[in-house]
């Protein structure tokens, strides 16, 4: 019986300024298995939360372009996996790229409406992030549901990233208190959102700080979720998904932390934008 070749298998691309998209990325490859997925981690233009918007659109932009022409095959989906890069160019890549299916991320605040029962929810963000129209008209659609303790944290994606522990601990200290108290006594904060996908790998440290029974919440599942929904065509499930790493600048944070986090072990490839 004679064999037919595969069909081309176009991957979904993914990005972020760094390794916080690997938050995202875990989701997807445990939603999307035989999907081959090539995550862009910009690290020689990391952070981008603490950098005015038109620097976040120029490389959003940038980065989609290079994932629609890379030699590797063209992409076809895209995961903005950065809060801050979806909330200053989801809606510009959407209108320069009517074929692709864009799908981006927010910070959770309707799923933390939904678990926190205080209604006191904390919300760890970029600058980038809290200051953008988007996620002003996400917090004014909710305030009759919750209040909404919202948190600059500047500083903190950057200490993540260069997995500085003793800062990434007192940061993330500097922070939680600042927002006021934790807990599940009335007017304690009771949901904690982790609004930048460079969060969740702090998630160890935050817990110790707000205790055992705050609920923390990120966006890895319902993008997942959505990102499915959004395909046109499936990988067929035969063979199990690859993942390429590329990095901007220096790889080793992003091959430490997908070795650490997603058990990866591939090589991290250069990738000049
Ligand atoms: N991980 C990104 C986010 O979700 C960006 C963090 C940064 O580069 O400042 O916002």
């Amino acid at each position: 019986m004679g064999s037919t070749p595969n069909p081309v298998k176009h991957p979904i691309g993914v990005f972020d300024s760094g390794i916080g998209g690997l938050s995202i990325l875990k989701a997807l490859r445990a939603e999307l298995p035989f999907e081959d997925f090539v995550y862009v981690a910009d690290s020689s233009h990391a952070p981008y939360g603490e950098r005015d918007d038109g620097f976040v659109v120029a490389r959003s932009r940038a980065i989609t372009q290079r994932l629609l022409t890379h030699e590797h095959g063209k992409i076809k989906a895209l995961v903005i996996a950065c809060n801050t890069a979806t909330a200053a160019a989801i809606h510009l890549l959407r209108e320069e790229h009517p074929e692709l299916p864009i799908v981006g991320v927010e910070p959770a605040l309707k799923p933390a409406v939904a678990c926190s029962k205080n209604r006191r929810i904390g919300v760890m963000t970029t600058r980038g992030t809290l200051g953008s129209a988007k996620f002003r008209a996400l917090v004014e659609s909710l305030t009759n549901q919750a209040h909404f303790v919202c948190q600059p944290c500047d500083g903190l994606a950057d200490a993540i990233e260069r997995q500085d522990t003793t800062k990434i601990i007192a940061l993330c200290a500097h922070y939680t208190g600042a927002m006021g108290q934790f807990g599940i006594k009335d007017g304690e904060i009771d949901t904690l959102v982790l609004g930048c996908t460079h969060y969740p790998f702090a998630s160890e440290h935050l817990r110790k700080l707000v205790g055992p029974e705050v609920r923390l919440i990120d966006n890895g599942e319902p993008v997942a979720r959505q990102t499915r929904r959004r395909l046109t065509s499936l990988a067929p499930p035969d063979t199990p998904g690859r993942c390429r790493l590329l990095a901007t600048g220096d790889g080793a944070a992003l091959q430490n932390a997908a070795r650490h986090w997603l058990g990866l072990d591939g090589p991290v490839e250069s990738l000049s934008i």
